[in-house]
């Protein structure tokens, strides 16, 4: 059975409440949702959120009352119950050998992965999303992620450079290249207001789709609902991996089916110089007969805060960083190179039956339980800090569901910079620094003499990776004015 927060209004029970039209009737209706919320709420020793029912309005009532209705009783017993992180990591964690970055293996094996790739993009057979309804708070941003400005001389915002990655795989292949954005309820409305904004950088507004991942109710240490406000529940999203059953709900598996599109390639909003619309990958995934592929970055140091993708009982799995045991993280090889090494950058290829069958529910993904400060209400209405556990599914829990894995090394400096925190390490100057360096690098390994004063970025549009750049090259280079290159088609 599919295990939801959000099912319908009264959902399991055959309450139903017509709009009530005189005063008596609300009054009435009032006293019989309230009843119907005692219901629920008692016999569980939740009835503490209804503390301030008679304060409320009826608006805020109606609110509040969907809330309460919308919760899985059975599912948050579970999830309170269940074990803190990751058990058993232990011992029986082995390391992987990934797959070679792109031009360190077989350039035969690579050539022919790569034309394999581009058949599908080529045939219309792919799809992309990317999860972008994180809440963003290390960043200390209040709107979505997606929007922040990244460029360092375009000022492009990661969306736009997620878009023009689509932009240019389209017009390479000359297909479409259907995109499904999750956002979750805080920010929703203000990211699709922000691709309109933006006429979509591009993109056919029909293959842009969003949909909002499902909300999920955090608890105090004993298991108790909290309350956000008087009317409101302390709830989160319930974790990218509700992209899994999101993209079931919300009819893009159907329609992937009925347009032939068997693959799906995924990304976090997060990565600035993220390559998923890449051939190679796809190529040696499908070449596998994978249900689901990984790429990865060697990580920097120990303490890098990445998952690390390993093997227990010969499945893929990742290891959240959090729940990597210390001897785990340092040990290290005869070589003296990590032995926990494949630190897990979140782009994934799914094969669409394989998605199919984890949001149907048959596969349905463990829920991780977080501790956090968080505000809440205190009995007396007044928000407090308090220690709370938050539920998350997470994506790669998909990982070891699946018959076959392609793990895929790439490199650091091509394909990973991502924006985590305002400051230091994966913040946006690092990632700046990092789309200026791949810049300079492309344009010097095509042959452009770079001087040192210059400043290179380059688009999507203009390059997707070293090779288009040097393609581009070859046809002609004509050496911009200044010393802030912004290469664009
Ligand atoms: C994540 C991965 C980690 C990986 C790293 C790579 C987890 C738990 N860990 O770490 O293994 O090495 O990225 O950068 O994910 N999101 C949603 N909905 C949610 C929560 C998050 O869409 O409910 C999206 C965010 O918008 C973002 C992405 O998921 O795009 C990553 O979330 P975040 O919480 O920042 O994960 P990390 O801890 O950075």
């Amino acid at each position: 059975m599919q295990r939801s927060f959000r099912r319908g209004a009264f959902a399991g029970s055959n309450h139903s409440f017509r709009r009530p039209r005189t005063l008596e009737e609300t009054v009435t209706a009032m006293r019989n949702r309230r009843e119907h919320l005692e219901a629920l709420l008692v016999p569980r020793g939740q009835d503490h959120v209804l503390r301030f029912w008679e304060e409320l309005e009826e608006a805020q009532r109606v609110e509040l009352a969907r809330e309460i209705e919308s919760i899985d009783f059975e599912l948050l017993d579970r999830c309170v119950r269940g074990k803190q992180g990751d058990d058993g990591v232990g011992a029986a964690l082995q390391s992987v050998d990934p797959a070679a970055p792109r031009g360190r293996g077989s350039a035969a094996e690579e050539a022919a992965a790569i034309s394999r790739g581009e058949e599908l993009l080529r045939a219309g057979g792919v799809a992309c999303v990317t999860v972008a309804g994180g809440q963003a708070s290390r960043l200390g941003l209040d709107g979505p992620k997606g929007a922040f400005a990244i460029g360092p001389i375009s000022g492009s915002t990661l969306f736009q450079i997620l878009a023009e990655k689509i932009l240019a795989a389209q017009r390479t292949y000359g297909a479409a290249l259907p995109w499904w954005i999750m956002t979750s309820e805080g920010n929703d409305a203000e990211t699709r207001a922000f691709f309109a904004r933006h006429q979509h950088f591009g993109l056919d507004p029909a293959d842009v789709r969003f949909f909002a991942q499902r909300m999920i109710p955090a608890v105090d240490v004993q298991g108790r609902l909290l309350l956000a406000s008087k009317h409101q529940l302390f709830r989160n999203p319930n974790g990218h991996g509700g992209v899994l059953s999101g993209l079931a709900e919300c009819g893009a598996l159907a329609e992937m089916a009925r347009r032939r599109i068997d693959q799906v390639l995924t990304c976090q909003v997060d990565n600035a110089l993220v390559d998923f619309v890449d051939p190679l990958f796809l190529g040696r995934h499908m070449a596998l007969g994978a249900e689901a592929a990984c790429k990865v970055v060697t990580k920097r140091d120990a303490a890098e805060k990445v998952g690390v993708i390993g093997l227990r009982d010969g499945r893929y799995g990742c290891i959240e960083y959090s729940d990597l045991p210390a001897a785990l993280r340092e040990a290290r090889d005869a070589e003296g190179r990590l032995c926990f090494r494949a630190g897990n950058i979140a782009v994934h290829a799914f094969r669409r039956d394989f998605l199919e069958r984890v949001g149907a529910g048959d596969l349905s993904l463990p829920y991780h339980r977080a501790k956090k400060k968080l505000t809440v209400l205190d009995e007396a209405g007044r928000p407090q800090e308090r220690e709370g556990i938050k539920f998350e599914t997470f994506v790669f829990d998909a990982l070891p569901r699946a018959q076959r894995v392609l793990v895929q090394e790439v490199l650091r400096e091509e394909e990973f910079a991502p924006v985590k925190n305002r400051e230091g390490e994966d913040s946006p100057a690092t990632a700046r620094e990092a789309i200026l360096a791949q810049g300079r690098r492309w344009l010097e390994s095509s042959g452009v003499a770079v001087p040192v004063e210059v400043e290179v970025e380059i688009s999507p549009l203009w390059a997707s990776r070293a090779s288009d750049a040097q393609a581009r090259v070859q046809r002609g280079f004509v050496t911009p004015i200044g010393r802030r290159w912004h290469l664009r088609a």
